[in-house]
C-alpha cells in the first residue's frame, strides 16, 4: 500500500551506509523481517523510480521503521534519498517480500545469522524477534573493510557477535564463513543476507536448515524490471522482488 511517511532522522553509519528513519502508520500492517519498502526518493522528474531498501527495525509502538541503505553516486537516487533530512515528506510502498518465516520455528533453540556488507539490516529486526522468542542468537557479520562496518553494537546486546573484514582490517581476517568454520556451538538453523557468493558457500557448508534472503540482485523491487529473476530448483524462474527475496535453503539456484 502506498504510504506517506515523515522522516525523522537521516545519518551515515559507516562508509556510504545511511540509516533513514520514519514515521509511517503501521497500525494496519503486520511487517516481517526481510521485507522491503519501495522508497519514490524524489518527487523530481530524474528520480521517479522507486528504491528498493530492506527494512532494518520495525517499532510498533512509536509507529517509526529504520531502513539501512547504501549510498550510490551523485546522480543517483540513493544520493538524493541521503540528503533528505528530519520533517521531509515521502512516499513509500509497503510491505513488499515474503520476510524470514518465524512461524515455523518450533523446538530450535540456538540460531545462527550470518550478514554480508548491505545484507546485515534486515538481520537486525529478526535477531530481535528471535529474542523476543527467547531464542538464542550468534550474528556473524562480514564487510570489505572497518570503515564499512556498522550495528555491531546493536547486534553485541542481541548475542554474540563476530566481525569479519575481506581485508583484515577490523575483527577477524577473512569472511564470515571463516569465522563460522572456527565456532565450537551447535546450531539448530540459519538465517544469511548478503551477496550470492556468500550464500552460495553457506549453502554448500552448513548441514542445518536455513533461509536465504537474496535481496542483493533487487533492481526496480516491484517486479516490473525483471532484473531479479532467479532459477529456483522446483518452479522454474521466479521474481525475487516478488516471490522472495527470503527463500528456503536449497530452493534456488544459487
Ligand atoms: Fe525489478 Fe524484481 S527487482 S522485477
Amino acid at each position: 500500500m502506498l504510504e506517506l511517511s515523515t522522516v525523522l532522522s537521516n545519518r551515515e553509519l559507516a562508509h556510504n551506509i545511511y540509516e533513514l528513519t520514519i514515521k509511517v502508520d503501521l497500525s494496519k500492517y503486520q511487517l516481517k523481517p526481510g521485507q522491503f519498502v519501495h522508497i519514490r526518493v524524489s518527487p523530481s522528474t530524474e528520480h521517479v523510480l522507486r528504491r528498493p531498501i530492506s527494512i532494518a527495525s520495525i517499532d510498533t509502538d512509536h509507529s517509526t521503521l529504520t531502513l539501512v541503505y547504501r549510498v550510490g553516486n551523485g546522480q543517483s537516487g540513493t544520493y538524493k534519498l541521503s540528503t533528505l533530512s528530519k520533517g521531509n515528506s515521502l512516499d513509500i510502498l509497503m510491505p513488499l517480500g515474503n520476510g524470514y518465516n518465524l512461524d515455523h520455528l518450533k523446538d530450535e533453540k540456538h540460531i545462527l545469522l550470518v550478514g554480508g556488507g548491505i545484507g546485515v539490516p534486515p538481520l537486525y529486526e529478526l535477531s530481535k524477534q528471535l529474542n523476543d522468542k527467547g531464542l538464542k542468537t550468534t550474528h556473524v557479520l562480514g564487510f570489505n573493510s572497518k570503515e564499512d562496518v556498522f550495528y555491531e553494537d546493536n547486534f553485541k546486546k542481541l548475542g554474540d557477535t563476530y566481525i569479519a573484514t575481506a581485508d583484515g582490517t577490523y575483527g577477524e581476517s577473512g569472511f564470515v564463513t571463516d569465522v563460522i568454520e572456527n565456532l565450537k556451538e551447535d546450531f539448530d538453523k540459519f538465517y544469511a543476507c548478503g551477496p550470492i557468493a556468500m550464500l552460495k558457500v553457506l549453502e554448500n557448508t552448513l548441514t542445518i536448515p536455513g533461509e536465504l534472503s537474496l535481496e542483493e540482485r533487487m533492481g526496480c523491487g516491484f517486479g516490473v524490471c525483471y532484473a531479479c529473476v532467479c532459477q529456483t530448483k522446483s518452479r522454474g524462474q521466479v521474481k525475487i522482488c516478488t516471490e522472495g527475496p527470503v527463500f528456503e535453503k536449497g530452493e534456488v539456484v544459487l
